[in-house]
């Protein structure tokens, strides 16, 4: 069920530049569950309300009733978020969306997981369900340079992990789709999220297999009201019929919506 709370920040630390990983606290926890769904933010300071940012969940503790979440700090929202410490509070609305079907990978099988830049967070807990489930993961993560690297140690521990960057600087030189046909790796499910361009050329390289996409995009009111974030479906040939990325989505399988 969807709810809305001021929750607890009891952690937040820059883990690569310019991107920041917020721990909170609070009973929406409970409501936790599925990997790849997202939560509504609301940052304000002093009388000035902001817009909802919309974040991805990287983590659930629900011992602790914590999550985090982990976003690089670019606009005003993200960045006076980046100033929240510990004991601070912040609005949420939340758990939104559909996020990955784990039931797809079962155990024994080999999901391959392929995130791209702030698309790799929701990746962790998703990685950390199905590991837990007996499924062997592959993680193939890609970043621009190696100062935008993050979550390498902890995707390690899951299973096999490979960084890319664009430029070099850190791990395979290169896309993620390159990596993943230089190191061969074979798998039954692939996840992914990450920018269009990357997952548009999965859809076109690996769309013979199961793959399912967390799609990035611009969203309004997040709870399925607004239009803000429609795309048309893949059999859409007039143009007429679409889905909401914040509601149907984020996740897709490959084909169900253009990208
Ligand atoms: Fe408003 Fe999706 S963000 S309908």
């Amino acid at each position: 069920m969807i709810k809305k709370e001021l929750m607890v920040v009891t952690k937040q630390e820059e883990i690569a530049k310019h991107i920041f990983q917020l721990t909170l606290k609070g009973d929406l926890v409970s409501e936790m569950g599925e990997p790849g769904q997202f939560v509504h933010l609301k940052v304000s300071e002093g009388t000035t309300p902001l817009l909802r940012r919309p974040i991805s969940i990287s983590k659930i503790n629900k011992e602790r009733n914590e999550f985090t979440m982990i976003y690089r700090a670019e606009g005003a929202g993200t960045q006076l978020l980046s100033k929240k410490q510990a004991e601070d509070v912040v609005d949420v609305l939340g758990p939104l969306g559909h996020g990955f079907p784990i039931g797809e990978a079962k155990a024994g099988q080999t999901a391959l997981l392929v995130g791209g830049g702030i698309g790799v967070p929701p990746l962790y807990e998703l990685s950390t369900q199905l590991a837990a489930k007996g499924v062997k993961v592959h993680h193939v993560l890609g970043f621009q340079t190696k100062s935008a690297v993050f979550l390498e140690e902890e995707f390690s521990k899951l299973g096999t992990t490979i960084i890319t960057t664009d430029d070099g600087s850190y791990g395979y030189k290169g896309f993620v789709t390159s990596a993943i046909a230089d190191y061969n790796l074979e798998y039954d499910v692939m996840y992914s999220c990450g920018p269009t361009p990357m997952l548009k050329a999965l859809e076109k390289q690996f769309g013979n297999k199961p793959l399912f996409l967390s799609l990035e995009e611009r969203m309004g009111c997040g709870i399925g009201a607004c239009f803000a974030c429609v795309c048309h479906t893949g059999d859409d040939i007039h143009g007429t019929s679409y889905k909401k990325v914040c509601s149907d989505g984020p996740v897709f399988k490959a084909g169900e919506v253009v990208l």
